[in-house]
């Protein structure tokens, strides 16, 4: 029997953010704001100040007599093992010894009464080091021999002999650079000892349950002695998928040994100068081609900027490659990557996991060769555009295949053609401030490529009152996954989204998750939800149907229940169910079917499905100076069947607004003694809120539907709109390019800093 009144705040419909409220007003709780058991001591990190070094001698004599100093914790005090790599590689210690391999490594911790005197006290110490050969960039390291953290990949189809026999050839480099997450809740972790061995941790994590098993690595006790807890993130961007370990593990080791909770929190500086980025790569590429614009072949070398430890460099990398095809088929392929080591912060997860930086390759082989036909390079996108049944890279067979009509939809809304008329006609006058429009789509894989991560559990309770519990090992980074599978769960109850409650996400109710990363969080955590839903409907069902002798088809759960011709509100029916004796909890589980991949033979199905999207941005440039700004940007992305449309679109805005920020103003530098010298907003600039398009239209491919089970037929929405982004720095490289009538594709090396803009345009000039 079917509902007929839809519950208030159910799948597909457009409600705000569970903690909207509460984050705008401030009276969400993030971890610094939880209330701290007495007797709450503040730790603080010492870090190295050389890139590669061994240290000679120690002397942290002065830290320990320094005022409110509790403890001095070094990798002699670690109890079990002093390593937190998360992919078992063993090369990632807590704190460092003998050997630090980059500058600002944390090598000791000081305990103290307040915050600032353990900040002071660190600054006391006395190290020497014999110090060693460093390389900073993944060039320098590859003619220094420093070899990979990790095992590279090669992806490779077809017959490479093609690129010899293509009627035309070019080759160039390109560099992209690296991104600092900036979320705005810095890492934090408060550790509060239990009893016997037990710890539990309020952590800003993605992962609590690595943290859990980190923590207890550490610790040298088993998980369970280990709960982690989060409610939510103030922002996360794969930044604390595995970051967030070492402020844990140090918080734990310092509340065990002290009895005493021990909170640990680094200031902007030393967050920026600790924890990984996202990789920034160096790529060697030559693209085969004939007088169309069809490409033959395509290689690419991708080497890439991993830091001292391989942490997620295997993975990351290996998307760069899974991405470095982007919407386009090539015949023949060869791609490799080069994880390399490096004497800089090791470099982690961030927004598209490495597929930014494939995919900003395949947009610059497509403005190569239209720039070297003359042509727009649109009409090379698609001409080039993958069909149905032809095999990607990874021989992964392309099924669903939207972007033609998104392409043709956004063409005409943003009116693309007439536009671009219009900047070329503007550019002929030759004026000061030049104008670029590039119109760019992205095809993005949704799984994790570690297929044993794509599982997911859910844990519901419905109290005897009628009011809801939810809980799943998804965690909330401000992208809204809890609402959405608070959603999910109203709809699959029949009931009131208000009679849901979102709670924190713990180890202790749901164990073994994954990270909530690679976008997936909703498709799997909201599956899990749907099964602990049917699990719990099932027994009401038979509940109703054994107390009044009625069909199943009889019944109809919701706000208001329906049994036979009679009727009872929610509470009422539940409150039966709990003196008839009904179990009213349920754990559910999902797993995504379909999915395998063979990194050894580079063979597989890595991905469920693929979501696609497509920008067009305008731009223009003050000549003199290299300033930008972007007058207009249209953006229809898909989303399958949205669940919750004005997330979503938060989410799409956001994301491009981030890659725009990877693309244009956001620089990582470090000087010659392996120094990060932007490591606070002074130096280093995210977009503001005036930097956004001074026209924004996004809209969402509403005609769109998961062709494969997802949940609601939905798709993943958290990464792919990032790489909308590309628009806006290929918009530019055409507002430089007019200085030479477009004869030559400027190629501009990512970020496109005004300052970059500025020489890109002196060269051609
Ligand atoms: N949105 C907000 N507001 N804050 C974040 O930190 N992280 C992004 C994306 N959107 C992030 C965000 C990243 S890197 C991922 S992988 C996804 O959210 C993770 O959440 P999901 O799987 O629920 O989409
Ligand atoms: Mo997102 S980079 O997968 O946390």
């Amino acid at each position: 029997m079917k509902q007929n009144v839809s519950p208030k705040g159910a799948a597909h419909s457009p409600i705000i953010h569970d903690s909207a409220q509460k984050h705008v007003t401030g009276r969400a709780d993030y971890i610094d704001d939880l209330t701290e058991p007495s007797g709450t001591l503040h730790a603080y990190l010492g870090l190295s100040d050389i890139p590669h070094g061994r240290i000679t001698a120690m002397d942290l004599e002065a830290v320990r007599k320094a005022p409110g100093v509790h403890l001095v914790l070094t990798a002699d005090d670690i109890p079990g093992e002093n390593d937190i790599s998360p992919t078992g590689l063993h090369d990632d210690p807590v704190l460092a010894f003998p050997n630090v391999a980059f500058y600002g490594q944390p090598i000791f911790a000081v305990v103290a009464e307040t915050r600032d005197q353990a900040r002071r006290a660190c600054k006391l110490a006395r190290i020497d080091y014999e110090t060693l050969p460093f390389a900073l960039d993944p060039i320098t390291a590859r003619d220094a021999d420093m070899g990979y953290v990790t095992k590279p990949l090669t992806l490779a189809r077809g017959d490479m002999e093609d690129m010899a026999r293509a009627p035309r050839r070019l080759s160039a480099r390109m560099t992209v650079g690296g991104q600092e997450h900036f979320y705005l809740e810095s890492q934090i972790a408060m550790a509060i000892p239990g009893e016997d061995d037990e710890v539990s941790i309020h952590v800003s994590t993605q992962h609590p349950t690595e943290v859990q098993h980190m923590v207890a690595h550490v610790l040298g006790v088993p998980a369970s002695a280990v709960v982690v807890n989060v409610r939510r993130m103030g922002g996360g961007f794969g930044g604390k998928e595995t970051q967030m370990n070492l402020f844990a593990c140090v918080a734990a080791v310092a509340a065990k040994r002290l009895g005493r909770a021990v909170k640990l929190r680094p200031d902007r500086d030393d967050d920026m100068t600790i924890t990984g980025k996202r990789h920034d790569f160096v790529i060697d590429y030559e693209v085969g081609f004939d007088d169309n614009g069809k490409i033959h072949a395509v290689s690419g070398d991708f080497y890439a900027r991993c830091g001292f430890s391989a942490d997620l460099s295997g993975p990351v990398t290996d998307r760069a490659l899974f991405h470095a095809d982007n919407a386009y088929y090539y015949p023949a392929v060869a791609l490799r990557s080069h994880p390399m080591r490096t004497n800089t912060c090791s470099n982690t997860a961030f927004r598209g996991f490495g597929g930014p930086q494939g995919v900003i390759l395949a947009e610059r082989v497509v403005e190569d060769i239209a720039y070297a036909l003359g042509r727009d390079p649109l009409e090379i996108r698609k001409l080039n555009l993958y069909e149905n049944g032809q095999l990607t890279p990874y021989h992964q067979t392309v099924e669903d295949q939207i972007l033609p009509q998104i392409l043709a939809e956004l063409e005409s809304s943003s009116d693309y053609h007439a536009r671009r008329q219009a900047v070329l006609d503007w550019n002929a006058r030759g004026g000061v401030i030049r104008k670029g429009i590039a119109l760019t789509p992205v095809k993005f894989g949704i799984s994790f490529t570690a297929t044993w991560y794509n599982q997911a559990g859910a844990l519901i309770h419905i109290y005897s009152d009628g009011s809801i519990h939810l809980n799943h090992g998804g965690t909330e980074l401000g992208q809204g996954l809890n609402t959405k599978v608070a959603q999910i769960v109203a709809e699959a109850l029949g009931v009131d989204i208000d009679r849901i409650r979102i709670t924190k996400t713990t180890t202790e109710k749901v164990p073994n998750t994954s990270a909530t990363a690679a976008s997936s969080g909703t498709d799997l955590n909201g599956m899990a939800a749907l099964d602990a839903c049917r699990q719990i409907l099932e027994r009401l069902t038979g509940f109703a149907v054994d107390s009044h002798g009625v069909k199943p088809d009889q019944v109809s759960i919701g706000e208001v229940v329906q049994i036979g011709d009679k009727t009872l509100p929610f509470a009422d029916f539940i409150r039966q169910a709990y003196m008839a004796r009904i179990q009213l909890s349920a754990a559910g589980f999902y797993k995504t079917p379909k999915i395998h991949w063979n990194r050894d033979a580079g063979r597989g199905r890595p991905f469920y499905y693929f979501a696609y999207g497509a920008a067009c941005a305008e731009v223009s440039v003050d000549t003199l100076s290299g300033e930008y700004v972007i007058e207009r940007a249209d953006v229809l992305h898909d989303v399958g069947r949205s669940l919750n449309p004005a997330l979503d679109k938060g989410q799409v805005e956001g994301a491009f607004v981030q890659g725009t920020g990877w693309l244009t103003s956001e620089e990582l530098w470090w000087d010659d003694k392996g120094r990060l010298r932007t490591h606070a907003p002074s130096t280093y600039k995210i977009p503001l809120a005036s930097d956004r398009p001074k026209v924004f239209n996004v809209a969402l491919a509403d005609w769109s539907v998961n062709r494969e089970h997802t949940i609601k037929r939905s798709k993943a929405v958290g990464e792919p709109p990032f790489m909308l982004g590309i628009s806006v720095f290929q918009a530019l490289n055409m507002a430089v390019a007019s200085f030479n009538d477009y004869l030559e594709n400027p190629r501009i090396d990512a970020p496109a800093t005004p300052e970059r803009v500025l020489m890109a345009i002196e060269r051609l000039r």
